[in-house]
């Protein structure tokens, strides 16, 4: 009969343990049982940068990175691409299901209702300089939301988590909305509630003196397919702050402000920045294969290409090409998509990036779009941000409610110096205190 273990040796010892297999995979802290003597720590895996490392069970989104496949509850993105709403989504990410007609009325009134900022807030943002980056002002603003909400302390009552949620998916079109506006030295554009979720941002954004702000249905409807994409993505680098600052019990909106931080640099959601400025400085297609050289000579990269689980197509990347198009027929033709489209073609084709499996990425279209509908780069990664709160709820709460997790805090092996005596500064010489760091430790 075939056993669900794994039976391994070290050969330090002699010794043989058999470890049971779940899921496909073993838990780490099983290995503790290897040990050479009995005061020995015991064995622990090394991952740095959790390569090959689950920290977590989770229900929400799967991803099959080698058949380019990403699905939210078990529906494929291309079908909720296609036939659902950003909110809807949204629901569906955070309850597990898609909602009837009376959940999902009752879902966007009670978004809607939150919508509004406390005029405090105005204040916080009037204190940025006018050249302040939104994502700073972003991430800012969220984690100052904690001290209006004393409430969302109370992480574990549902009430109150759900109140919590309301107001983050809320507000955070308004948020990100004010900062654009603040760097335009405009005045804020309270939120309309009569419109959806991605119209009304849209009137936040740009209305000018219009008495009613109507926007393009057709750029209504991409932004909505853009928030749909960036929902959720299961444990990428934000997804993992929100869950490890959130497992010390800290409230969602200093939790929120940590994920989107991580979500800022340019390796996560800063790229659709990264790509953009990449396309400028290119400059037109003919510069392309100079540009994929100096890649390939370890002199930067292909920004909007790669991903840690995708090794073939992102889905995303696809379904935003067609999405640009539908775009350009509203704005007028994005002249970077021809670089853009140029640089797919010809790094597609090249063994550097086949071997590697490098393929575009969620980023590599859609700041393209941001730009035709008329946003400044630096608006990019907030874009990201909006969306992707519902995502960073979701596996905030499946983190809390799951009685197998606790505080994150990882191990190290150390590598630093052993004990050493103090040595009073007249007595330090080049060599001073010194230890051979060559045997690592593992502290309790
Ligand atoms: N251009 C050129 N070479 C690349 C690229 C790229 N974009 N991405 C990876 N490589 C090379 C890398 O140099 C390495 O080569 P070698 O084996 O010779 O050292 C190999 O491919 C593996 O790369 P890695 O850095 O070990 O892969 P990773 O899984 O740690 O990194 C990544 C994933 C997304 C950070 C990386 O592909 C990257 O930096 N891409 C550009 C930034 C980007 O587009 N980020 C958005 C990711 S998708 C949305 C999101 O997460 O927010």
């Amino acid at each position: 009969m075939v056993k669900d273990t794994l039976t391994l040796t070290d050969n330090r010892t002699g010794k043989s343990y058999e470890i049971p297999v779940q899921n496909d995979s073993i838990r780490a802290s099983d290995l503790r049982q290897i040990k050479v003597s009995d005061g020995d720590f015991g064995m622990m895996s090394y991952d740095p940068a959790f390569m090959n490392t689950a920290s977590c069970a989770s229900r929400i989104t799967f991803i099959d990175g080698d058949k380019g496949i990403l699905r939210y509850r078990g529906y494929p993105i291309e079908e909720l691409a296609e036939k659902s709403s950003y909110l809807e989504t949204a629901y569906l990410i955070l309850h597990g299901e898609l909602p009837t007609r009376a959940q999902f009325d009752g879902w966007a009134h009670d978004i809607t209702f939150h919508t509004i900022i406390h005029e405090n807030i105005k204040k916080f943002m009037d204190g940025f300089h006018y050249d302040a980056h939104p994502m700073g002002m972003l991430v800012s603003t969220v984690a100052a939301l904690s001290t209006f909400y004393p409430d969302a302390k109370e992480i574990f009552v549902p009430e109150a988590r759900k109140l919590q949620t309301h107001r983050l998916i809320g507000k955070m079109p308004t948020l990100a909305a004010f900062a654009y506006r603040h760097s335009l030295g405009l005045p804020y554009a309270y939120p309309d509630n009569e419109l959806s979720y991605t119209g009304n941002f849209l009137n936040m954004l740009f209305k000018m003196t219009e008495v009613k702000y109507r926007p393009d249905p057709v750029l209504e409807r991409a932004l909505d397919v853009l928030f749909i994409l960036h929902a959720d993505h299961e444990q990428n680098c934000s997804a993992n702050a929100m869950r490890s600052v959130g497992s010390s019990q800290a409230d969602p909106y200093c939790s929120v402000a940590a994920a989107a931080a991580a979500l800022y640099g340019p390796l996560h959601g800063g790229a659709n920045e990264a790509v953009l400025r990449m396309l400028g400085e290119i400059g037109s297609t003919g510069k392309v294969p100079e540009f994929i050289k100096e890649v390939k000579a370890g002199k930067g990269r292909l920004m909007g290409f790669g991903h840690r689980v995708y090794k073939n197509y992102d889905p995303r990347a696809k379904i935003i090409k067609e999405v640009a198009e539908q775009v350009f027929e509203v704005t007028g033709r994005n002249p970077l998509i021809d670089i853009a489209v140029e640089l797919e073609r010809i790094a597609l084709e090249d063994d550097y990036f086949i071997k590697r499996k490098l393929y575009p990425n969620v980023d590599f279209y859609s700041g393209i779009i941001y730009q035709a509908m008329g946003f400044p780069v630096e608006m990019f990664p907030v874009l990201f941000a909006i969306p992707r709160t519902s995502g960073w709820i979701a596996q905030w709460e499946e983190m809390l409610l799951d009685a197998e997790q606790k505080i994150a805090r990882p191990r190290q092996l150390y590598l630093g110096e052993d004990k050493r005596s103090y040595a009073a500064m007249e007595q330090r010489g080049t060599s001073a205190g010194k230890t051979d760091p060559t045997r690592p430790r593992k502290a309790a």
